[in-house]
């Protein structure tokens, strides 16, 4: 059968490439980084039941709201939902919700460079044997030093910003979907191999504890909202990343010789990709969470945390060098192929205005990379420089991830449940169990922006009184 709408920018080979792509995107720094750091700063288990809880109801819907506008828009998200906004002879201004997606892009992207720059940094401290034999006290003391280098952190945020950029330019399909074949898995078994060193720390049952006992008396107002712009931020939802990857999802699998081709199920495949990244994430705050408190550091201790307490698990483990070395190139790997889906969805678009893609790519780099200086900055000659909620970096990272994603979800969320055509959304999905269609129709017309609405309300409220 003939693809509707061909997309411009090329297709993935398969449905597993597509699901190797947004798990490629969906695992990263938010798994391995962020989710460990902010559960330390939001006193552990609630907050992880309250995450997960915002993974299952609003992640997966929205996700899959994605996944079925970029695969019926076919194009960038900025154009994918002007094409559908004029299908259902609606106003062609719902593509602003592609616009603010760009701007978010770009802000997450120039200070994930930077985060991922110090774990490149990182592969080159393990291979010169730097953890060997640390104290924590010294293990704090050196991501200390490279925080206060400025040029040193300037030149690995480059790096990765090249780095990033170059794959975008070529387009994705070429070397990452190899690449992130052979990484995923690999990245999955050292975390089986962190986790059981984990559970070999005095401090294993402790920090499992802090992980999954539920002590609802530390949740508050921030708590929850930090708590659904990580699930958005997981799982790379809310700017269009997730979208753009869509719109290169095939329809229907190639059929078997002789055998009918079947339709590609959005939801069952959404729900893999979001499993997957519940598993990373997890399986970081149980290979972490028992190292801080076998080493006597803080569990809130911010996001310096990975970089802190796993180079003492390599400084001690028999074989730290080879280990601590692969972990840190599997985090840079993860992180790169999250970064190039930040990129991606930009640079769709400009492609479609008529710029070349090399060129485009360029632009967005240099972009990014020169907002990301500010953040570079805040870690050492800006660090005092604080206002709204702290550093620029600070800033950057709140507004985007806490504030424009979820914002951003919710209007993905309103676009695929009240202003699409239903017909459309129905067909696309094609989901085998009217039910559970139906119960996904709820979550994104009501439940989903009702939820997220009510809790900015609620803080602003806070805040301002
Ligand atoms: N999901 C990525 C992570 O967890 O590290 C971060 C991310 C990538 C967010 C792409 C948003 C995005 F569009
Ligand atoms: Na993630």
């Amino acid at each position: 059968m003939k693809q509707e709408n061909k997309p411009v920018h090329g297709m993935w080979a398969n449905r597993w490439v597509f699901i190797l792509a947004a798990t490629g995107s969906a695992v990263g720094l938010g798994n391995i980084w962020r989710f460990p750091y902010i559960t330390g700063e939001n006193g552990g288990g609630a907050f992880v039941l309250l995450y997960l809880l915002c993974i299952a109801v609003v992640g997966v819907p929205i996700m899959a709201a994605e996944v079925m506008i970029g695969r019926k828009g076919g194009m960038s998200p900025i154009n994918s939902m002007r094409k559908l906004a004029l299908d259902s002879k609606v106003s062609q201004r719902w593509s602003g919700i592609g616009h603010m997606g760009v701007l978010s892009a770009f802000l997450i992207l120039s200070f994930y460079s930077v985060v991922a720059s110090w774990a490149l940094y990182y592969v080159w401290e393990s291979v010169i044997g730097g953890f060997q034999g640390i104290t924590a006290a010294e293990s704090g003391a050196r991501f200390d030093a490279l925080l206060a280098d400025p040029w040193l952190m300037m030149g690995c945020h480059t790096l990765f910003m090249v780095l990033t950029m170059v794959v975008v330019g070529r387009g994705v399909k070429g070397g990452l979907e190899k690449a992130v074949e052979i990484l995923m898995p690999l990245l999955f078994v050292l975390l089986v191999v962190l986790v059981g060193y984990a559970a070999t720390t005095p401090g294993f049952k402790q920090g499992v504890s802090f992980l999954f006992a539920f002590d609802f008396s530390k949740l508050n107002g921030q708590a929850v909202i930090t708590a659904v712009g990580q699930a958005f931020f997981t799982l790379s939802l809310g700017m269009g990343a997730i979208m753009a990857y869509g719109a290169y999802m095939p329809r229907e699998t190639v059929g078997k010789k002789g055998g009918k081709p079947q339709p590609v199920s959005i939801m069952s495949t959404v729900i893999i990709i979001a499993l997957l990244d519940t598993l990373v994430a997890l399986g970081s705050g149980v290979a972490m969470f028992p190292l801080t408190f076998s080493n006597g550091l803080e569990v809130g201790q911010g996001p310096g945390m990975m970089f802190v307490t796993l180079p003492l698990a390599f400084g001690q483990m028999p074989g730290g060098v080879l280990f601590g070395t692969l972990f840190f190139v599997l985090v840079v790997s993860a992180a790169w192929s999250s970064s190039i889906s930040l990129g991606e969805p930009v640079v769709a678009w400009l492609v479609e205005r008529g710029l070349g893609r090399g060129k485009a790519a360029a632009l967005v780099g240099l972009g990014a990379w020169l907002l990301g200086i500010g953040s570079v900055l805040s870690f050492n000659l800006w660090k005092d420089h604080t206002f709204l909620v702290g550093t620029f970096f600070d800033n950057v990272e709140f507004l985007s991830t806490t504030v424009m994603l979820p914002l951003g979800g919710v209007l993905i969320a309103i676009f695929a449940g009240w202003v699409m055509k239903e017909t459309h959304a129905r067909k696309e999905l094609a989901m085998k169990s009217f039910p559970l269609y139906l119960v996904w129709r709820a979550l994104v017309r009501i439940f989903s922006p009702a939820a997220v609405i009510a809790l900015f309300t609620y803080t602003i409220w806070k805040m301002v009184f």
